[in-house]
């Protein structure tokens, strides 16, 4: 379960926001809870949740280790902060600072080098879905990115399906809808690297996930966890959808 607070917070509000929710995750134990602050806080959110099972992840990095890259931060620099986790390819940056798929193919291979373990998003546009080609963008983005990974990197890899349509819209795909996609995605796999590796990988929804309907989500056996934008910046809606069984 992991939550994206994109442009949000101050390193203050971090800590505040982690006082509340470390109690509410304390007794947590079925899945993997990741904050990925703003680059900023990433440090307030690393010491905030020392002795935790919370881990702290990125939301995005430049693929060179360093050098003069203005306003760009590295995978290495990431790893030294202590977050464990990065998201890559995220829908916002895809449409509004120009990344493509070979950006993205580059971005997990410096993840993965740095020891991060990258979260990489795919997903169609409202069009897409529109024209009857949600499958085909799918299988294109999955095609020119992650399933040029080979097994072994592969192997690190986290998948977040979020249709474009559904996010920060609080138009969330159905369950059937968000589990047809899974399906897609997870068959791309299968014929790239076999039976073992579909069950395997992790793939998680994300778009408009709330507390009221994290559990008919989650109920979608396709569906492995989820990637929370605005539901996460609040301790307590956060923890719920983290506990959505309880
Ligand atoms: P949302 O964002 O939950 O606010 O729709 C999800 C995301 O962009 O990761």
């Amino acid at each position: 379960m992991a939550g994206n607070w994109k442009m949000y917070k101050t390193p203050a509000e971090t800590g505040s926001f982690f006082e509340k929710f470390r109690p509410l995750v304390a007794a947590t134990q079925y899945c993997e809870i990741v904050i990925c602050p703003p680059f900023t806080n990433i440090a307030a959110a690393v010491e905030a949740a020392r002795g935790t099972r919370i881990q702290v992840g990125a939301q995005n990095l430049y693929w060179a280790k360093e050098g003069a890259f203005t306003g760009e931060v590295s995978g290495p620099m990431i790893r030294a902060a202590a977050a464990a986790y990065v998201i890559i390819g995220h829908s916002e940056r895809r449409q509004y600072f120009g990344e493509t798929d070979a950006t993205v193919l580059k971005k997990i291979g410096a993840a993965l080098e740095a020891g991060l373990t990258p979260i990489v998003c795919v997903g169609e546009l409202l069009e897409h879905r529109e024209a009857g080609q949600t499958d085909a963008v799918l299988s294109e983005q999955c095609c020119e990115g992650i399933l040029r990974l080979d097994d072994r990197e592969f192997a690190q890899v986290v998948i977040a399906y979020e249709p474009v349509w559904a996010i920060g819209t609080g138009k969330t795909a159905t369950p059937e809808i968000a589990a047809a996609a899974h399906r897609t995605i997870r068959g791309e796999v299968r014929s790239r690297y076999g039976e073992d590796a579909a069950g395997q990988v992790r793939i998680l929804y994300g778009g408009s996930v709330k507390p009221d309907n994290v559990r008919s989500l989650m109920a979608q056996t396709e569906i492995d966890g989820a990637l929370v934008g605005g539901a996460s910046l609040d301790p307590v809606s956060f923890a719920s959808i983290v506990n959505f069984q309880s």
